[in-house]
């Protein structure tokens, strides 16, 4: 099979009664399927709360390894507009001329040095280093520091024997304990110091709620970004005619990148706790219980994408859902879009074509649903120009 095909696990459910449905540590998710109905649902906070106990809109749930609220992402309206105010315009700062020269000075370092190699491994050698040094800037903090957040590996919560690694999420909290204490003593100009400075309702952000904003951002925007770098590699290794076209026509690369991201959905679903009896689907929900919003699903509606299950990368409308919808929309999208387009400028600079040597999936399982999320390990060859 090509390395480069993500299947759609979800096309029969969806198609059938547009509800799925998986256990979860025994705490169930119907996972919402369709296009139209994850839309709605990502709405209805009223119906569908993201303020349930932390961790539990997680999937899988990280009620048992995490006791502190991820803020915004953890906050219901009104509440969550005004975190959300105080931290939006730090996570515009990718569209600066600075941050975007900065992160193209990152990645094409990169891109050199693995051009030399005769092959290397994508995730590790790669991809993680390409995700912590272009965080740095998005931190606003010493480059050097991205030696720290590579040792912690793919996932901040994520280890090789456990899909949930307690002693693992702990260096992480550690770690941010102690730069918002330096951060308060000694404040810098980076994120810890805008957050310890930051007013929400007249009222200074407490450290706990400081540390939750950092969680969410260390922990959102890292296997996510890991798997779209990832997966467009394998992709453009497959179809070099893809990568030939891009480089003719590079002012493709904003339609071609939201197609990458639609096609490979790096964050499958993302959970909401019902507040009261609802229907969905003629699928009756219970208050308390879970669904999901499944936006891998979501992308590959076929009554909205036509060739849903194809890589169009000069698809026109394009009302792909990877990045959420509505209320609690994806906050790193603008640094992530910055990734990709600097990424994908400098391969076409750069890279005649690439050789897959190796390749293993990593699949996630759902249930009765098995998805490709991306790669456990992937070694290339970059070939120069
Ligand atoms: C929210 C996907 C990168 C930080 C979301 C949501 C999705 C998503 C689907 C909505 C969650 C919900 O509705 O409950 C992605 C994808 C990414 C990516 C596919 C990369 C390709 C990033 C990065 C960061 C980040 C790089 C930060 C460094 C956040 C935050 C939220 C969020 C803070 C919560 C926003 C809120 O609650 O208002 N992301 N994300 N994400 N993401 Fe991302």
């Amino acid at each position: 099979m090509k390395e480069s095909i993500f299947t759609d696990p979800f096309k029969k459910a969806r198609q059938e009664t547009g509800i799925g449905e998986m256990d979860d540590q025994n705490d169930p998710v119907a996972m919402i399927l369709g296009h139209k109905e994850v839309r709605r649902a990502a709405h209805n906070w009223k119906s569908y709360s993201s303020g349930a106990i932390p961790g539990r809109i997680v999937i899988p749930s990280e009620v048992n390894i995490r006791s502190i609220r991820q803020i915004p992402f953890e906050v219901d309206p009104p509440q969550h507009g005004a975190y959300r105010e105080v931290v939006e315009k730090w996570f515009k700062r990718p569209l600066e001329k600075k941050y975007e020269e900065e992160l193209t000075l990152q990645i094409e370092a990169l891109v050199i040095e693995v051009l030399e190699q005769d092959s290397f491994e994508v995730i590790h050698d790669f991809a993680l280093v390409l995700q912590s040094q272009a965080l740095t800037l998005l931190f606003n903090v010493p480059f050097e520091e991205a030696q720290t957040w590579i040792s912690w590996g793919t996932h901040v919560f994520r280890s090789k024997d456990s899909a949930l690694d307690g002693a693992k999420a702990n260096v992480l909290y550690d770690y941010i304990d102690q730069k918002l204490a330096e951060s308060s003593s000694n404040p810098g100009k980076d994120f810890y110091a805008v957050l310890l400075a930051a007013e929400v309702d007249g009222k200074k952000l407490s450290a706990e709620e400081a540390k939750g904003v950092l969680i969410l951002t260390f922990a959102g925007g890292r296997d996510t970004v890991i798997n779209a770098v990832t997966n467009s590699i394998a992709y453009f290794a497959e179809h070099p005619k893809s990568l030939e076209w891009l480089r003719k026509e590079p002012e493709l690369l904003p339609t071609a990148i939201e197609e990458l991201i639609r096609y490979f959905s790096p964050l499958t679903q993302m959970g909401r706790v019902a507040t009261q009896d609802t229907m969905v689907c003629q699928h009756a929900v219970k208050a308390d219980s879970r669904i999901s919003l499944c936006w891998a699903s979501a992308n590959r509606d076929e009554t909205v994408f036509e060739n849903a299950d194809e890589v169009v990368l000069d698809r026109k409308a394009n009302p792909h859902v990877a990045f959420g919808f509505g209320t609690h929309n994806c906050l790193g999208a603008t640094h992530a879009r910055q990734v990709m387009k600097v990424l994908l400028r400098t391969l076409i600079a750069k890279v005649k074509s690439i050789d897959i040597h190796d390749a293993k999936d990593n699949i996630e399982d759902l249930g009765d649903f098995k998805r490709k999320v991306g790669f456990d390990s992937l070694t290339v060859k970059f070939n120069k120009i």
